[in-house]
């Protein structure tokens, strides 16, 4: 099974996965959690350069290609083998941040950019995919008290804005693969609902 986080800025997908992976752990599934982009060594090489606050001038075409090229390398390394040996597998961000940053946020051609996510996943899409949904002036709030302050965050509110009404749009869209979680929640409430969908999919799969 193949599960997706997804989340404006600061929603804290990033905090739940380690908590949620023992959990399950725990409970006897075999988990294995990856992000994006990232989880491997070429996917984490490409993270550096788009993060990078020094690639200011960096163009949203050559940023949304850099995305699909760190994503085809973790899904054929990673995540289709870890699929393959009946793993569980939870990746922190997935093709959706594209449609929502490059497409809604950069205002790009929705359908090339999907086009250009099919081609880097090879068609791989989520069973299930989880919105940790909230403000995004409270998000952009929480990721500056952080020390994690990357390129993308420094794009407008506006531009995050646009991010979050992407997302929305896309569960509006595919409502049997996306749950939201309201991500304004006290944590261990929001850790709660996280175990509880993610139990309630495994054991109905
Ligand atoms: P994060 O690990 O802190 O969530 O940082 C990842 C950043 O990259 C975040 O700002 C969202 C952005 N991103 C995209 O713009 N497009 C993508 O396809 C992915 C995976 C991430």
């Amino acid at each position: 099974m193949f599960i997706t986080l997804e989340g404006p800025e600061g929603s804290g997908k990033t905090s739940h996965i380690p908590h949620l992976v023992e959990y399950l752990r725990g409970q006897g599934y075999v988990v294995f959690p990856t992000r994006e982009p990232g989880g491997t060594s070429i996917s984490e090489q490409i993270r550096s350069i788009l993060h990078d606050m020094k690639n200011a001038e960096m163009h949203p075409r050559t940023e949304t290609l850099l995305y699909q090229a760190a994503r085809a390398q973790i899904v054929e390394q990673v995540i289709k083998p870890r699929l393959a040996a009946g793993e569980i597998v939870i990746s922190d961000r997935y093709a959706d941040s594209t449609i929502a940053y490059q497409g809604y946020g950069h205002r790009q051609d929705i359908e090339q950019i999907r086009a250009l996510v099919q081609y880097a996943t090879g068609g791989l899409v989520p069973d299930l995919t989880i919105l940790l949904d909230l403000d995004v002036e409270i998000g952009l709030k929480r990721k500056q008290r952080g020390n994690e302050w990357n390129r993308m965050d420094a794009y407008t509110v506006e531009f995050h804005q646009r991010v979050r009404t992407g997302y929305l749009e896309m569960v509006k869209q595919q409502p049997h693969r996306w749950v939201v979680v309201n991500a304004e929640q006290p944590w261990e409430q929001v850790q709660q609902e996280l175990r509880r969908l993610m139990e309630e999919r495994l054991r109905g799969r």
